[in-house]
């Protein structure tokens, strides 16, 4: 039987933090036996709110490639390659365009919040919000049916994403009397969400509140030292009232395959100094194995550039295939 077809990726803005590795990157490992899956480095993505800052999205690229391949991709079974080396994508987003409201657009609850967020390039009211910007989701419907994927694995964020992709791609079935595509589904992790270690929504790289894939265990103790915490002297699980100290057990649970509370019971005991120093000794034994194998693949930069070219070929067949499909069903195979 043939495999389903799975597509996700990151934006390149930097390098992947624990966020990341618990909340999309083991699921990913865990996922590529049993589909056929395409992880994307979304360069284009990443530019249209980094187009002044052409270097970092440059750099971050390898960065994002090193963090998956070190956390168990395995370039035999998943196809890793970076966005702005398929053209077909920036085609499709093009035809995808038609289909799309603008108003739709401006709806879509994570546009808008980021769109609030990044008053500095945005404006204050967002009215400086530009055309490439809005239309990401376009673009993201483009780089989830260049493969024609079944399933999308994603955060919470980016369900109105994926509900858009359904959208054009019912639109598109309708309008040109086909049905070249499946309807993706979104699969979000099972895993608990990490905040930053200043108990903010999220780690961020902006926010200096992550601890990355590729830091040193010594850089990893620092930071868990100064993490914040609440004034108590005791370790409870209680993410609403008491997020910041939570957040560290869910981390400690993560990397013990425990559940919150039952870590929480087990280091009652402790100190938060105790317990910090006992995290960090932890996580940095489990992540270990990772970051030699990212620090070897520092050290051979070729290999990892072989590994994006050979996803680029892999790709661009696919995605030729995907484009022949929607140029009859458009009338404009020439
Ligand atoms: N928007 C995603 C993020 O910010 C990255 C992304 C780009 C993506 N294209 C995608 C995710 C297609 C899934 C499918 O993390």
């Amino acid at each position: 039987m043939e495999k389903k077809i799975l597509l996700t990726g990151d934006r390149p803005t930097g390098p992947l933090h624990l966020g990341h590795y618990f909340g999309s990157l083991m699921n990913r490992k865990a996922m590529q036996d049993d589909y056929e899956s395409y992880i994307m480095v979304a360069d284009v993505q990443a530019l249209t709110d980094n187009f002044n800052q052409p270097e970092k999205v440059r750099e971050s690229v390898l960065e994002v490639a090193m963090d998956n391949i070190a956390s168990g991709i395995d370039p035999k079974k998943s196809t890793l390659f970076i966005q702005s080396q398929i053209p077909q994508i920036a085609e499709l987003t093009v035809f995808f365009s038609n289909l799309v409201t603008v108003n739709s657009l401006k709806r879509n609850p994570t546009v808008k919040a980021e769109i609030a967020e990044k008053r500095d390039i945005f404006g204050r009211d967002g009215e400086s919000v530009t055309y490439g910007f809005l239309g990401y989701p376009v673009s993201q419907a483009a780089d989830i049916t260049i493969v024609r994927a079944d399933i999308v694995p994603v955060g919470e964020d980016q369900l109105p994403m994926i509900e858009q992709t359904r959208e054009i791609i019912e639109r598109f079935h309708r309008i040109y009397e086909t049905e070249i595509f499946p309807l993706p589904q979104a699969k979000l992790s099972s895993s608990p969400r990490i905040l930053g270690l200043d108990g903010g929504a999220k780690m961020s790289k902006s926010l200096n509140n992550a601890i990355y894939l590729k830091d040193s265990p010594e850089e990893t103790t620092e930071k868990l030292k100064a993490a914040k915490t609440d004034s108590g002297s005791t370790i409870t699980f209680d993410p609403k009232t008491r997020p910041e100290i939570s957040n560290l057990v869910t981390i400690y649970s993560l990397i013990h395959d425990q559940k919150p509370a039952d870590a929480a019971r087990e280091l009652a005991g402790m100190t938060y100094s105790g317990f910090k120093a006992k995290l960090a000794t932890d996580l940095n034994r489990y992540l270990a194995p990772v970051r030699a194998k990212r620090s070897e693949l520092e050290s051979k930069a070729h290999y990892v550039k072989e590994i994006l070219e050979m996803g680029r070929i892999r790709t661009l067949e696919k995605a030729e295939e995907t484009m022949k499909l929607v140029r009859a069903a458009m009338k404009i195979n020439y």
